[in-house]
């Protein structure tokens, strides 16, 4: 199946002007003809900066949380029509952060990712165990409850969706899943996809926790690892051009 990779910076809560500024010239610098779909996630305060930076290169805009909520009364939630006013192709949707500080459940995910397709914008959706989740054999009834949320989304297909799996105790810990540990879960999730719908080879399937520049190519090499999505080395711009050449 031929279909382009994505690799998808998470910033998290990191930058400034200043930082983002140095960040996207040098990765904007190094790009030369990229084989692969690339966005970077931004918190939302830059996201006019960087959409002002980013206006005449292959980079995509992302946010890294949308409201499930339309408009109104939601103090400080940032909706779906103000990420579009700014050019944003991907809201991350259900980042093990999210659930894990701030009580998103999976129906929270789910109409989260409702809305944001609902309004042309692509949800990247995370799924992912935690350690003690992976030590007590639960890893696939874990992933597999998380990714049925979003499975059958009203009117809306599910190869309209990025997946991404991020086993939690590879988040920021530097502890990366090996390929073949990877590989092993991306292939639980497209059996699920596949089930689901006839476009299961469409659906861009990443994979992230502690990918960087020395582990990206064996990961990308994986059958069922379609991209990335990567935080810590998503901050360094030799890293992050490294992923990217990575995912031809
Ligand atoms: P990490 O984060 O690459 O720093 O482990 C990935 C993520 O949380 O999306």
């Amino acid at each position: 199946m031929n279909k382009k990779k994505l690799i998808a910076g998470n910033w998290k809560m990191n930058g400034s002007l200043a930082a983002n500024q140095a960040l996207l010239k040098g990765i904007l610098s190094g790009l030369k003809d990229p084989a692969c779909a690339i966005a970077v996630c931004v918190p939302a305060p830059y996201l006019a900066q960087c959409q002002a930076l980013l206006a005449t290169s292959p980079v995509e805009l992302g946010a890294q949380d949308v409201s499930q909520h339309e408009l109104g009364a939601y103090t400080g939630e940032v909706s779906v029509a103000m990420l579009k006013d700014f050019g944003v192709r991907y809201a991350i949707v259900g980042h093990s952060e999210r659930r894990q500080y701030h009580g998103e459940t999976d129906a929270v995910v789910a109409a989260k990712a409702q809305r944001a397709l609902a309004n042309g914008i692509t949800p990247i959706v995370c799924v992912g165990e935690t350690l003690a989740e992976r030590e007590a054999g639960k890893t696939e009834e874990v992933v597999k409850r998380q990714l049925a949320a979003v499975i059958h989304l009203n009117g809306h297909c599910i190869s309209e969706v990025v997946v991404a799996y991020e086993p939690v105790w590879a988040i920021g810990t530097g502890k990366t899943a090996t390929p073949e540990q990877a590989q092993e879960v991306h292939a639980v999730l497209r059996a699920q996809l596949k089930a689901a719908t006839a476009q299961a080879d469409r659906i861009q399937l990443l994979y992230g926790g502690s990918m960087n520049a020395a582990n990206a190519a064996q990961l990308l090499a994986q059958p069922d690892i379609d991209g990335g999505l990567i935080g810590g080395a998503s901050l360094k711009s030799a890293d992050f051009l490294t992923i990217i050449s990575a995912a031809a």
